[in-house]
């Protein structure tokens, strides 16, 4: 019988992490879950093993702590990883006159610099999967958003370190591709989680877009052939110009 098809997914405790890792335990996979509420983590797990995921580890731990990525795969058990998806994230909207430098160092630390070292400790296991899987090769799957990609008031800081993200996944393909290890950067507008909650008086729930379809889309790069890069999907909400969060 084949291995399951494991996967590392970071803010798996909420929103859509926790859709993306239920989505993959339906389909047997064996998951590593990350975020920093351990409680939250262990209701996701109990459903996770509950809908057929092969087996499931949680790590509470907090990822802007630069020492955090090696924790999360000090524990990992397999020896391929098939999968590293990266959705823990932070957003902190103000205009840039007067920006605290404080939430644009948090932000970094955890939108950016986190992939970042958790992409450079997982390369040999996503290399080793890929090896394993040709087929499929081995995907890393960051959660950026629309505001990397098109500006957006108040969103300055967050856009850049999304925008930098999506400079890492068009990296890694540059490097790792060849080989197997690819990488998408989903850049969405609203997303209706709890993060989009603060702006429900402008952008009411029903025009956000569904977790279901960012974790459809996760799911279809999975099944895709490792010969096709995927750099970056932007998914844009229906009335909008296509450019706006
Ligand atoms: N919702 C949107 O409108 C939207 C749009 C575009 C892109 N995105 C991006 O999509 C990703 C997921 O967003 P979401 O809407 O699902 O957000 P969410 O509902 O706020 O969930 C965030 C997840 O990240 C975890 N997390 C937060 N800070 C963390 C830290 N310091 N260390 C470890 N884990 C941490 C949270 O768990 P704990 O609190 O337990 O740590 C939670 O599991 C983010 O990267 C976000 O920037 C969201």
């Amino acid at each position: 019988m084949a291995e399951p098809r494991s996967a590392v997914v970071t803010g798996a405790s909420r929103g859509i992490g926790r859709g993306i890792a239920l989505a993959l335990a339906r389909r047997g996979w064996r998951l590593t879950l990350v975020a920093r509420d351990p409680a939250r983590l262990a209701l996701v797990a109990a459903s996770a093993v509950e809908l057929g995921a092969s087996d499931v580890d949680t790590v509470a731990v907090d990822l802007a702590d630069p020492a955090a990525p090696a924790t999360v795969l000090s524990g990992y058990r397999p020896d391929a990883l098939d999968a590293l998806v990266l959705a823990a994230g932070v957003g902190s909207a103000a205009p840039l006159d007067g920006y605290p430098v404080g939430r644009y160092d948090k932000q970094f630390a955890l939108n950016t610099r986190a992939p970042f070292l958790l992409i450079r400790s997982a390369l040999p296991l996503l290399r080793a999967a890929a090896r394993r899987d040709p087929a499929h090769g081995a995907r890393v799957i960051a959660l950026a958003s629309i505001g990397g990609v098109y500006a957006e008031p108040s969103l300055a800081v967050y856009g850049a370190t999304k925008a930098a993200l999506l400079a890492l996944c068009r990296g890694l393909n540059a490097e790792e591709s060849a080989a197997g290890v690819l990488a998408t950067a989903i850049a969405p507008g609203y997303v209706d989680t709890d993060m989009s909650a603060w702006v429900h008086d402008e952008v009411p729930p029903s025009s956000m877009i569904p977790v279901s379809d960012v974790v459809d889309t996760v799911t279809t790069l999975l099944d895709l052939s490792a010969r096709t890069v995927v750099n970056e999907i932007v998914l844009s909400r229906a009335g909008t110009r296509g450019y706006a969060a």
